[in-house]
């Protein structure tokens, strides 16, 4: 078979297509981060970004306050607290399974370390 330099270019631009969020996708995930990725983005990439404050704030900034502490991160989507008064509340993740939202919680740190480091 022939290789058109056409077909050649297409399949190096593909990959690049399908992903919006090229910062993000450079960072290197560990096995259980990439799984609390997928589940990331069903229940809280709606309001959470990496770098950009959504309706929440930005990963690089969960990940300075829980760097240490990953199952306050499950604590907190259990039972969300309150504190900053310009957001809306967070709502609840209870109905998630625990071992879910660790997973959700090691993507957090990770990208939003990298995010952190990245800049905006
Ligand atoms: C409907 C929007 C929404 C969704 C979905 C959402 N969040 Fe939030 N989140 C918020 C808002 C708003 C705040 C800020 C609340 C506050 O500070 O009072 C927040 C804050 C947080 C914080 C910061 C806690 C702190 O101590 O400052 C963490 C951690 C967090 N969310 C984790 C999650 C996780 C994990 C998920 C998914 C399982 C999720 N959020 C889904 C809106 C959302």
């Amino acid at each position: 078979m022939k290789w058109s330099p056409f077909l050649a270019a297409l399949l190096l631009l593909a990959p690049a297509c399908t992903r919006p969020d090229a910062a993000e996708e450079a960072v290197a995930l560990s096995p259980r981060a990439a799984k609390g990725k997928a589940m990331f983005s069903t229940h809280c990439a709606a309001c959470h970004a990496p770098a950009a404050k959504l309706v929440g704030p930005p990963l690089s900034e969960i990940a300075g306050l829980y760097r240490t502490d990953p199952d306050a991160i499950v604590r907190w989507a259990v039972n969300p607290g309150r504190k900053r008064t310009d957001l809306p509340p967070m709502p609840s993740f209870r109905g998630v399974r625990e071992s879910d939202l660790a997973d959700v919680a090691q993507y957090i740190i990770e990208a939003g370390t990298a995010a952190g480091k990245q800049g905006p």
